[in-house]
């Protein structure tokens, strides 16, 4: 996650070059550091240069990424009227720029590794879009879905087309497996997860136009809805590293594949701690098919590139055992 990131030099060179804007708004720039990981660490899949806050832009909220501390939209969504300014969104046309990063990325890569598009789901956008920043305690989006919940349910609802049309169109334009990141729906209780996010991603899901790309749901801190997230649509969830991959395994890993689930910060350690932790998490996935190793979040800026490269090679090495074909002595 972020694995085209701050962390590489490489990327950081291309990123004083230009914005973050102007780097996703430029289709050869996007495609650049979307295949620098591919290049320098080695990595199985390229995931699309770009951010979620792009569907927000696109209807008309101008953000900016500010230095250390993240989006900053200067007019949040607070009132009726805020809301009845966002713009219907055409991806093919406001959102062409991703469109032909994907096209062009799927290209330079020349089939080396699958190529993922992503998205916010309508939830977190409609979080960033009411907070106007990352905020700690969400009391504008909270207030939002408690004194006006007809209004969320109507932005949200504006949310899931736009964002099932957009991936639709990067589907179109030629990504091979699609994920949405549900970022901030560990914020909410049970119930209001069920009703404000859960709802609106399968909705998502099935509005999507395919044909067998996957599509994968990372919701961030939802060990309660496991079972619901497995029947929204999805085939693949993402968990994050406070879950324990086995036990998930043994509730839904007939149902959907799994996603996970490094601790990111376990790239602090030394190289010795990071393999423990890799041969840790496969044992508890166990053998066969049905994971893929991730992080549970996004790479910190601060990581060292070299212990990136190192954890993809022992994940390389490690995952081997747990893929060896049954023999008949071993049967019997
Ligand atoms: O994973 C990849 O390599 C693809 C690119 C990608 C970015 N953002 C680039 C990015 C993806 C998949 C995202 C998704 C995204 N963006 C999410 C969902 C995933 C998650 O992390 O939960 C969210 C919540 C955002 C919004 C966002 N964008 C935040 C909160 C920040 C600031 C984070 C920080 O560390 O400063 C960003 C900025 C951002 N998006 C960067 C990158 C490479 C760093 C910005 C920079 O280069 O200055």
């Amino acid at each position: 996650m972020r694995q085209a990131g701050r962390y590489l030099p490489e990327y950081r060179a291309v990123r004083d070059k230009a914005d973050f804007l102007t780097m996703c708004r430029t289709p050869e720039l996007a495609s650049q550091v979307t295949i620098q990981p591919v290049d320098i660490i080695d990595v199985d899949a390229a995931i699309i240069f770009s951010d979620i806050l792009v569907i927000p832009e696109a209807m008309g909220m101008k953000f900016e990424m500010v230095e250390s501390r993240g989006p900053l939209f200067h007019h949040p969504i607070r009132t009726e009227s805020d809301a009845e300014k966002l713009r219907d969104v055409d991806p093919t046309k406001e959102l062409k720029y991703v469109l032909e990063a994907v096209a062009l990325t799927k290209k330079e890569l020349n089939g080396r590794v699958p190529l993922i598009g992503f998205s916010g789901s309508p939830w977190t956008l409609l979080t960033y879009m009411v907070e106007g920043n990352g905020s700690k305690s969400f009391g504008f989006v909270k207030k939002l879905i408690y004194n006006n919940p007809l209004l969320a349910h109507k932005v949200l609802d504006k949310l899931s087309k736009t964002i099932a049309d957009y991936l639709s169109a990067k589907i179109e334009a030629g990504a091979d497996a699609i994920q949405i990141f549900d970022t901030w729906g560990g914020i909410l209780s049970q119930n209001d997860f069920e009703e404000f996010s859960l709802k609106y991603i399968s909705k998502v899901i099935s509005q999507i136009k395919r044909k067998d790309e996957p599509i994968i749901v990372f919701a961030k801190g939802v060990h309660y809805k496991l079972e619901d997230l497995a029947a929204s649509g999805a085939d693949v969830i993402s968990l994050d590293w406070t879950m324990d991959l086995g036990k998930v395994r043994n509730e839904i890993g007939d149902k959907v594949a799994l996603q996970g689930n490094l601790d990111p910060t376990i790239l602090y350690a030394k190289k010795d701690v990071i393999r423990k932790e890799v041969k840790r998490i496969l044992s508890s996935f166990g053998e066969g098919s049905g994971h893929i190793f991730n992080l549970g979040h996004g790479i910190l800026p601060d990581v060292d590139p070299e212990n990136a490269k190192a954890l993809v090679q022992f994940v390389k090495e490690e995952s081997r055992q747990f893929h060896h074909r049954v023999t008949e002595t071993q049967r019997i």
